[in-house]
Parts: C-alpha cells; sequence; structure tokens
C-alpha cells in the first residue's frame, strides 16, 4: 500500500484516477481547489490552491507517490491565470517533490504540446506545437519538469494523454447533447482527425508510469489506438444515439472573425467568451497519435475500442440526465 497524492483528484481524469488507486488498496489523498460533489470514499480531500506553495508542500509530505494533474483544462482561464495554475503550480509540485523525496512523480502533460499535427500518427518526438496559452503553458511546465530531472534525478515520468471520453466529463457531453437532438453543426469541412480515448484506458497508463522503472525519464502518449475525421466521429456517436446527424457545415473565416471578438468583449467583463479560439480549435486541429512507445516499453495496452468507449460514455450520460 502506497501513499499517493494525487493533485486535481476531484477532477474527470484525477476521480477515475483515485477511485482505480482507492480499488488497488492505496492511501489516496486528493488536493484541489473544490471538492468532489461526489466524494469516494476512503479518500482524503484537501482543499487548496495549487498556486498555494505552502499548501501544496504540506500535501506532498509524506507521500510516496505523487500525480500531478491540476490544470486549467476545463476554463477560459485567462493567460497569466494558466501561466500561474500551469507552470507555477507545476514549480510549487516539483520544490515539494524534491524536499520531501518522493519515490516517483507523475506529471500530466497533453497532447496539445503538440498543437495540431501535420504529419500523422504523430509521436513524442513530433515537434512541440502549441496553439494557445493553455498548450503554451502546458509546454513550458513539461520543460520545466525535464530541467529539473536532469539537474536533480528526480523520479520522473510524464504522461501526455490524448482526448478523454468517459463518465463525467464534461467537456465532449456538449459534442453528444448536440449530436443527440441534432443541432451539432461542423465549423469547417470536418475532416481533422480525432483520436478520443477511454479514460480507463488511460488510468491503466498512469498506474504503469508509476510501476515501471522504464517510465522514468520518459514522456509517453496514452489513448487509443484508432482515430477518424471528426465527420466519422459524428455519424457514430448520432448511430449511438439513433438519429441521423444534422450534417450542417458553416465556413470558418466568419467563425474565427467573431472569437476575436468574443475575446475582446467577454473577458473585461468578467464573463466567460460564448465562443474563443480554443473552441474553434476543436475544428481544425489534427489530432492524431502513435502509441506504440507506451506498447512497446510499458505494455500499455487499450482495452475499449472506440465505438464502445462512445457507447459506455453516452450510456452513462443517458442515466444521469446529461443528454
Ligand atoms: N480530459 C482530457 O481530454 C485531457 C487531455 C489531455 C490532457 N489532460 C490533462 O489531464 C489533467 C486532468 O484533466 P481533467 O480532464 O481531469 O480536467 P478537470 O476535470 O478540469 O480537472 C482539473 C482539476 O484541477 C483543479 N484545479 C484547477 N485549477 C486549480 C488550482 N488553481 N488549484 C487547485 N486545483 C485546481 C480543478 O478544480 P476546479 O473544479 O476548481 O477547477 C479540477 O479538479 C490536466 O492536467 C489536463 O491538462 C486532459
Amino acid at each position: 500500500m502506497a501513499k499517493i497524492l494525487v493533485t486535481g483528484g476531484a477532477g474527470f481524469l484525477g476521480g477515475h484516477l483515485v477511485g482505480e488507486l482507492i480499488k488497488r488498496g492505496d492511501e489516496v489523498t486528493s488536493y484541489g481547489r473544490h471538492l468532489p460533489d461526489s466524494p469516494i470514499e476512503g479518500v482524503r480531500y484537501l482543499q487548496g490552491d495549487i498556486r498555494d506553495d505552502r499548501g501544496v508542500d504540506a500535501a506532498v509530505a509524506g507521500m510516496d507517490v505523487v500525480f500531478h494533474l491540476v490544470s486549467n483544462f476545463r476554463s477560459a482561464a485567462s493567460d497569466g491565470e494558466a501561466e500561474s495554475i500551469n507552470v507555477t503550480g507545476t514549480e510549487h509540485v516539483l520544490q515539494a517533490a524534491l524536499r520531501h523525496r518522493v519515490d516517483r512523480l507523475v506529471h500530466t502533460s497533453t497532447i496539445g504540446v503538440h498543437g495540431s499535427v501535420r504529419e500523422v500518427p504523430a509521436n513524442e518526438r513530433t515537434a512541440f506545437n502549441p496553439g494557445d496559452a493553455y498548450q503554451e503553458t502546458k509546454l513550458r511546465a513539461e520543460q520545466r519538469v525535464w530541467e529539473i530531472y536532469r539537474e536533480t534525478g528526480l523520479p520522473i515520468s510524464v504522461v501526455r494523454p490524448i482526448s478523454l471520453l468517459g463518465p463525467g466529463d464534461e467537456r465532449m457531453v456538449k459534442l453528444f447533447k448536440l449530436v443527440k437532438k441534432r443541432r451539432f453543426v461542423i465549423f469547417g469541412d470536418g475532416s481533422p482527425l480525432f483520436q478520443p480515448a477511454y479514460v480507463d484506458d488511460v488510468v491503466a497508463g498512469f498506474l504503469l508510469c508509476m510501476e515501471k522503472d522504464e517510465a522514468v525519464g520518459e514522456a509517453f502518449i496514452l489513448g487509443g489506438d484508432e482515430y477518424l475525421p471528426l465527420n466519422e466521429l459524428v455519424e457514430m456517436i448520432a448511430e449511438e444515439c439513433g438519429v441521423r446527424p444534422l450534417g450542417l457545415h458553416v465556413p470558418m473565416a466568419p467563425m474565427q472573425w467573431m472569437a476575436s471578438v468574443c475575446e475582446a468583449i467577454f473577458p473585461p467583463l468578467g464573463l466567460e467568451p460564448p465562443l474563443h479560439h480554443r473552441r474553434l480549435s476543436f475544428f481544425q486541429n489534427h489530432r492524431a497519435f502513435c502509441i506504440d512507445k507506451a506498447r512497446e516499453r510499458l505494455g500499455f495496452e487499450p482495452e475499449v475500442r472506440l465505438r464502445d468507449a462512445i457507447r459506455r460514455t453516452l450510456h452513462w450520460y443517458e442515466d444521469h440526465g446529461w443528454v
């Protein structure tokens, strides 16, 4: 039984990871800004901000393993907030992990550090090409992780998850809901490639990064191994929902102009813009990745096929009245 800290353990991916660790019999602490709506029995939830270095230090003290997941992933934070949460927050975790000599730190990056990939499938050696403040700050955090690894030998492994699907995910639910209601309009031609991964598969990869010595000093892209154009993904979701896809496309150029206007007007009023460039990048970026490195070095093997991942996620949304 290991003492394990999960930063962001109340979030979507963190919640699934924490649940799996509890099943294994580990002693699990979660550190994050809010407490979860449905706490998992046996988890010690600490409430704190990742930008509070003392809070982070106290949470890391006495831990064998730290999984660092906190990020501004779901909120369109200002550039400054993205910097402080993703970069400064990671620095706090790194320094605390060094001070308390943890046995393993698993840092969560993202395939977003590669941005929209030109040659598919991309892999861990593909050039970095972040496209927005979230991706840029996630990249800077990862680069700082590697600096600390080289300078100190702290046993760190980095995970770059592919876009996730699964119970409790509040991001893809919008896509499912709109497809089911036959209101999902595709901005652009719908050709960009998608590779959604089932959350349980990615959690299994996180555990391998904690357990395997081969994971230390390495970054791994984790996800499923099926990718397809957005148009086909929408068709698959529509089939599972029992509806025909709307099939409506609007050109990208005017949407970009509207996103710029929304980004100029809404944030100064303290409001989240209804349309922003990061949302548009969903319709533009190619996300198709090779998971061979994780397969070969960690024995990682995703078990849930894409259609099944869609079906399971849809059933969960339906059971919980989300779609
Ligand atoms: N989901 C994906 O498709 C995906 C893909 C690639 C990488 N990732 C990475 O995976 C990690 C987890 O993502 P997720 O999907 O689980 O996102 P999530 O549900 O938003 O989880 C992030 C957690 O971090 C917390 N948090 C945010 N800012 C904080 C702060 N300043 N101090 C303390 N806690 C804070 C959030 O709490 P609040 O409720 O207070 O915001 C939330 O509990 C992130 O590092 C993300 O970059 C996710």
